[in-house]
């Protein structure tokens, strides 16, 4: 598993991986269906930011983009703190992978970004993610009751933290 920079070129396989993953835990912010416009847009507001107020990857295995991470910093009074996001296509789940993207970015992440902690926040059924962040060195810092909506449905949100200097 490598994390290689997202090109202006990988509009296509961007497209192909946003229409074929599990979003049951992610933001609504990824459209679906998720159209080339979409690509696009996405790719052009990654060439923008990246290095400066976010990082993000594409995760390839054996030349095959097969998920995304990203760490984005915050705004106003939260600007020193960096949110972590991923998503893994369905058959590449289990094997270590997402464990190891979560190690390399946050160290990407510590380094290019003027952050001084990175929080995942994980929907509180999703316990193979809140085990990839504790697994990286990321505490249980609460949960927000009914934080979020998701398909009409309403979850709790678990907030995890690691700070830059453990
Ligand atoms: C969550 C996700 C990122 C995990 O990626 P992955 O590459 O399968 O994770 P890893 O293989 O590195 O590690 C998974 C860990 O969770 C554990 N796990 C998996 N399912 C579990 C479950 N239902 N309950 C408890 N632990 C579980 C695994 O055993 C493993 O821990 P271990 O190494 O101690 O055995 C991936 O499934 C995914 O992309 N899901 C859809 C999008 C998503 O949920 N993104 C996160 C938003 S916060």
């Amino acid at each position: 598993m490598i994390l290689e920079k997202w090109s202006s070129d990988d509009k296509f396989r961007l497209n192909a991986l946003c229409n074929s993953i599990d979003r049951s835990f992610l933001s609504d912010r990824i459209p679906y269906p998720y159209t080339d416009r979409d690509a696009e847009a996405w790719l052009s507001m990654v060439s923008e930011l990246d290095g400066k107020e976010a990082i993000f990857r594409a995760i390839k295995l054996d030349g095959r983009i097969i998920g995304n991470i990203s760490v984005e910093k915050k705004a106003d009074i939260y600007r020193l703190d960096g949110e972590i996001g991923y998503f893994l296509l369905d058959e590449y789940k289990g094997q270590g992978i997402m464990t190891e993207a979560v190690s390399q970015i946050c160290e990407l992440a510590f380094s290019e970004l003027d952050i001084c902690r990175i929080t995942g926040l994980v929907f509180a059924e999703n316990a193979a993610s809140a085990r990839v962040l504790e697994k990286n060195g990321f505490k249980p810092e609460g949960m927000m009751k009914q934080a979020v909506i998701k398909n009409g449905i309403i979850h709790d949100l678990l907030i995890f933290g690691r700070l830059k200097t453990m």
